[in-house]
């Protein structure tokens, strides 16, 4: 029996082959590489010693999605296949709501005709919209504001649609926080395409040199610094945390949310602060505006998954910001060597 994993070449997708390969399951990947590289599959196989079937293919392709399940005897699937850029998608957002919402149709269509019905769902803590209040639990009201998290926020509709309709389903709707962080070797990171968006590989090319300086959005919020609080979490932990979803959707039949963040909020500066002594780096930087559609807390009430799943992130800050910069480090142009 195999677990397929969509996505799988990107960047949880990938820390989560690796630990499912070393933990001994067989997996097939799907990923059309539009945000990420063959390299990364290969430092899969080299890291595990394991070989794996992929398929360079795209969800929204049902030929071939029907071809990998005729083929291969299939028990679960981790669907991390996506696009998740806010930005991105606020200006196409056809294209997100065709890619994320089809693909994921094509895919649980596909599935139910092969009668495979695990799934675990990559979500986002975006789908709790501005959040009222902090820690974010699990029934914290959801709301999109913005057609990316709408696009996962439909999805997991869709998917408890899916599940009333048909209880003999099992489902787990994972809604990661924020994950930065690297594998251990440096061999497998976070290679973002143009300028990155998000504040880890901005941090990591400014310790690089790629980039003068930091700009830090807003420095007026209501955090105990003034810059936005997040609740980041190495993405080996998070990949983890999908060995421990899979443990529980296998044998059991159901739909449930889990929130998979530290329960922990560090400023932007405190991040800065921490990548600082982590790596002996400077980073340079100015306040700027506030960044629109940014929120000023989030972080996550992570009880439900650490009594329910028995899984807790055990990595820290100091990891998560050196483990980082080690993947840079040695790997300046991304899986471009
Ligand atoms: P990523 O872009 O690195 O990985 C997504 C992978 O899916 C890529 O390899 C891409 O090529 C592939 N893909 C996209 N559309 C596809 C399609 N139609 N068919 C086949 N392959 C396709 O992103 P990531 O950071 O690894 O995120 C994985 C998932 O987790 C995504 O669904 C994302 O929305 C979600 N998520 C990510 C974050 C984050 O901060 N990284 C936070 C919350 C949720
Ligand atoms: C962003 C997305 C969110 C997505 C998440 C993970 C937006 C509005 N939100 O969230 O939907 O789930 O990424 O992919 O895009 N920051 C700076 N300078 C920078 C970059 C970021 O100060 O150059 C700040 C931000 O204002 C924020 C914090 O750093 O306070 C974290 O930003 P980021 O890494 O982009 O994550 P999110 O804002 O949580």
């Amino acid at each position: 029996m195999r677990i397929l994993v969509t996505g799988g070449a990107g960047y949880i997708g990938s820390h989560t082959c690796l630990e499912l390969l070393n933990a001994g399951y067989e997996i097939v990947v799907i990923d059309n590489l539009s945000n990420s590289k063959l390299e990364a599959l290969k430092r899969i196989s080299e890291l595990s010693k394991k070989d794996f079937q992929f398929y360079q293919a795209d969800l929204l392709d049902k030929m071939t999605l029907e071809k990998v399940f005729l083929k291969n005897n299939i028990e679960a699937v981790i669907h991390f296949a996506g696009l998740k850029s806010v930005g991105e998608s606020i200006e196409v957002p056809l294209h997100y709501y065709h890619n994320n919402v089809t693909g994921t149709l094509n895919l649980c269509q596909t599935m139910e005709r092969y009668n495979v019905k695990k799934m675990i769902f990559s979500s986002s803590a975006n789908v709790y919209g501005v959040p009222e209040r902090v820690p974010i639990t699990e029934a914290s009201p959801l709301s999109a504001i913005n057609p990316y998290g709408r696009t996962k926020l439909i999805i997991e509709e869709i998917l408890r649609d899916l599940y009333g309709s048909d209880n003999s389903w099992s489902i787990a709707l994972l809604r990661y926080f924020n994950p930065i962080g690297a594998h251990e070797s440096g061999r497998l990171g976070e290679d973002p395409n143009d300028i990155p968006n998000n504040l880890m590989p901005y941090i990591n090319q400014v310790a690089i040199g790629k980039r003068d300086k930091l700009n830090v959005f807003g420095n007026d919020y209501d955090t105990h610094d003034g810059t936005g609080v997040r609740d980041y979490i190495h993405v080996v932990d998070l990949a983890k945390g999908h060995l421990k979803a899979l443990e529980m959707v296998i044998p059991t039949k159901g739909i449930d949310a889990f929130n998979l963040g530290t329960g922990t909020g560090y400023s932007v500066l405190d991040l800065i602060k921490g990548y600082e002594n982590a790596t002996s780096k400077k980073i340079p930087y100015t306040f700027a505006h506030r960044r629109p559609g940014d929120v000023d807390k989030s972080y996550a009430d992570v009880d439900k998954a650490n009594k329910i799943l028995g899984w807790k992130a055990l990595k820290s800050l100091e990891d998560m910001c050196y483990d980082s910069w080690r993947w840079q480090k040695n790997n300046p142009n991304g899986y471009d060597e």
